[in-house]
């Protein structure tokens, strides 16, 4: 029966990435997948990352299964970096928690952990949204709403057309936000804008559901939970989902957690009980390896210490990217305004280009971008940043 099957379309971050790898140009610049590079153009490996991998290399004593929860240590100190170590929703125990693989996992087993308690509610994501949010939600069942978010024109958030869209929601609809550092646009709620949401979200009966891949790299470790804390302590019910991969370096141990904030704790444990169970039918349990690393890391004060200053110097160096490529723009003379980048958060910035200018960036330069104009800022290095801006001259002077 398989030669029935139509091939379908290879995701476009991921096969974006595999171009670029098999690109031989001298200069190829890969701001298309979201992975910090330093300034020599690579991923590394976090200090304290690989400091715990040889700890645990020594100490570790079985590789026996775990639970679908993943480990109670893990889950514990995830919490309190997320939700902070003495917010109220924690100690009135009202969180429960699993160690996911990645954020995706955090993202899918949350919506069918949503589909199991209603099939009538909607989950309503921001346009535009991270790609693969829509195919790991409606995977699992949900159907999709969209609310207005990024605005082409103003290079902000339209907010008034988000709040208006989401008057439209039903009671018990799911609202996906982004924590911090939004995916693809870097435009981000401010606490007001947080509050203005919330109350909206409380006077209708909404869930919010968080996605918070990027905690640490737009404003600080705190500062970037400052939604998901405030709607903790506000909702009775919401799920939030976080990522290991970008915070600490793990992409590929796939590393995530998702949290369900319950009402009270025997709520919660019943929740977590479903949870568990979905868990246990789509992959019986996390990988163990990325969760120990945090583990150990997160339990150990040497460590912390290390992780929170070397993530601090890649937030600052993203953060200087950003001055700088606003600055070498504007001292090309390229037409227009460009500030909004340095004003946004995290990885990523639309440059506002066409998909046709994009693509001839790709093939002329071999610089490497989403369609939509998403660069990831942190693929730009002092040695990459003169030719990413004349090509992009050059580009945008033959339009
Ligand atoms: C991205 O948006 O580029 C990252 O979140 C990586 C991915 O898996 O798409």
């Amino acid at each position: 029966m398989f030669e029935h099957l139509q091939p379908l379309p290879q995701d476009p971050i991921l096969s974006m990435l595999a171009d670029y790898r098999a690109d031989m140009h001298p200069h190829k610049l890969d701001l298309g997948i979201g992975v910090y590079k330093d300034e020599q153009g690579y991923t590394p490996i976090m200090r304290a990352v690989k400091e715990a991998e040889s700890r645990l290399l020594t100490i570790e004593q079985s590789k026996s299964y775990t639970a679908p929860a993943g480990t109670a240590a893990y889950n514990q100190l995830a919490s309190a970096l997320v939700f902070g170590p003495d917010h109220p929703a924690l100690r009135d125990q009202r969180i429960v928690s699993a160690q996911t693989p990645g954020g995706c996992g955090a993202l899918r087993m949350g919506a069918e952990f949503l589909h199991g308690c209603s099939q009538e509610s909607r989950v309503w994501v921001s346009l535009p949204t991270w790609a693969n949010h829509i195919p790991l939600l409606a995977g699992a069942g949900l159907e999709i709403a969209e609310y207005p978010y990024y605005d082409y024109t103003t290079k902000g958030i339209q907010f008034e057309a988000m709040l208006q869209a989401l008057e439209q929601a039903s009671a018990g609809d799911f609202i996906l936000l982004h924590g911090c550092c939004h995916n693809p646009s870097g435009a981000d709620l401010n606490q007001e804008q947080w509050r203005a949401v919330a109350d909206l979200m409380a006077r209708k009966g909404l869930i919010p559901f968080v996605d918070m891949a990027y905690q640490g790299l737009g404003n600080g470790l705190d500062q970037d939970a400052f939604g998901v804390r405030l709607l903790a302590e506000r909702f009775p019910e919401m799920l939030v989902a976080t990522s290991c991969s970008k915070n600490f370096g793990l992409y590929r141990e796939r590393t995530g957690t998702l949290f369900i904030v319950a009402t009270n704790r025997t709520e919660a444990q019943t929740a977590g009980s479903q949870l568990f169970s979905k868990i246990r039918s789509h992959y019986s349990m996390p990988p163990a390896h990325g969760a120990a690393i945090v583990e150990t890391i997160l339990s150990d004060t040497g460590l912390t210490t290390s992780w929170e200053s070397e993530l601090a110097s890649m937030r600052e160096r993203i953060q200087g990217l950003r001055q700088q490529l606003v600055a070498a723009i504007k001292a090309s003379g390229i037409d227009g305004d460009f500030t909004f980048i340095q004003h946004q958060s995290g990885m990523f910035s639309f440059l506002g280009i066409t998909p046709q200018q994009v693509e001839q960036l790709r093939q002329d330069y071999s610089i490497y971008m989403i369609n939509s104009s998403r660069i990831n800022v942190a693929g730009l290095n002092q040695g990459s940043m003169d030719y990413f801006v004349s090509a992009l001259a050059e580009v945008l002077s033959t339009r």
